[in-house]
């Protein structure tokens, strides 16, 4: 068995107040504080998805990939050591701040520390109680679906392909070649968990999480116009049909809100090579130089002009449901 998407992110931050203040105002999320030096997020029944230590950088330190249960866990621990990749089995300190059963960890071929891990407590359990969000909101698209997805810069692409997709067995949703070549990878429905980019500089692009409402995401926005950088404008994704925005969290990458993805079938869903760009409207790239910004708006008036788009994916709890 293979892991079945991404369970949490870690991030290693000077400032715990920038985070406090950028978890509650742009990603809405609870803030529950761990003593003087973690700060904890949370959006769903899960005691918390991103774990903010104190360090002597503002940066991403870790992402969480999940196991069904410690069967599936060693199996895939198994498949890392024979491939020759070197496991770090957590310490107790480690598996206390993460709150789950078990972890080991790794570093993929672009250096993120990946942790494998299983039986995550929720916030009945760590005490927490029932999940307060900062907000009136319609909550997370979590559960089977895992916390969202990450997307990494990667230097080597095709070493990254073979670590996700062979000794982690994300499956191919679709590909990109021109201008630039991206891999889209499914651990579960969600059409990614995990995407590669090609880029000289590794690091994260960023980290996507999905709300269920579309009007959470232009409370987000407004919040994330008025006090965060904006890194792409809000638009819709032309391979997962995500809504959403993204703008700069304190770690120096974007974080992405959004609504309305798509879910693959895995019985019917062929990989193909997207063609037409990233959007179908908007995303307008702040974060890149004027040239390739330029560059990115030509392929998307393209895409404007073909007209293409897709259904808007209506999530339960948003229409009246006629009987
Ligand atoms: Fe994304």
């Amino acid at each position: 068995m293979s892991v079945m998407g991404l369970g949490y992110v870690g991030m290693e931050a000077r400032d715990l107040g920038a985070w406090r203040k950028f978890g509650t105002e742009v990603l809405a999320m609870q803030v529950i504080e761990r003593g003087a030096d973690t700060v904890a997020l949370r959006m769903d029944e899960r005691c918390q998805r991103v774990l903010v230590q104190r360090g002597a950088n503002d940066a991403p330190s870790f992402f969480g990939f999940e196991t069904a249960n410690a069967q599936d866990w060693q199996t895939v621990l198994a498949r890392l050591e024979s491939a020759g990749v070197s496991l770090t089995r957590a310490t107790e300190k480690e598996l206390a701040a993460r709150h789950v059963e078990a972890m080991a960890w790794c570093r993929d071929p672009s250096g993120n520390r990946i942790e494998i891990f299983h039986g995550q407590a929720t916030g009945e359990q760590t005490g927490d109680g029932p999940l307060v969000l900062p907000r009136p909101h319609s909550g997370f698209r979590t559960g089977p679906l895992g916390m969202g997805h990450v997307v990494f810069h990667v230097a080597d692409i095709e070493a990254a392909s073979r670590f996700y997709r062979e000794l982690l067995e994300f499956r191919l949703s679709d590909y990109m070649i021109k201008p630039y070549r991206l891999m889209f990878l499914r651990a579960n429905p969600r059409h990614h968990s995990v995407a590669l980019l090609q880029s000289p500089n590794p690091g994260v692009h960023h980290v996507m999480f999905e709300v269920l409402a579309l009007d959470d995401v232009g409370r987000s926005y407004d919040a994330a116009l008025e006090n965060w950088r904006i890194g792409q404008t809000l638009g819709r994704h032309a391979n997962d049909w995500v809504l959403s925005f993204y703008a700069f969290c304190p770690a120096g990458f974007m974080m992405e809100v959004g609504f309305g993805g798509r879910t693959v079938d895995e019985a019917t869903w062929t990989a193909r090579e997207v063609t037409h760009g990233g959007s179908m409207w908007g995303h307008d790239r702040l974060y890149l130089d004027e040239e390739k910004r330029r560059a990115a708006n030509e392929v998307r008036r393209a895409v404007v002009k073909a007209g293409l788009g897709g259904p808007l994916q209506i999530t339960r709890g948003q229409y009246t449901e006629v009987k």
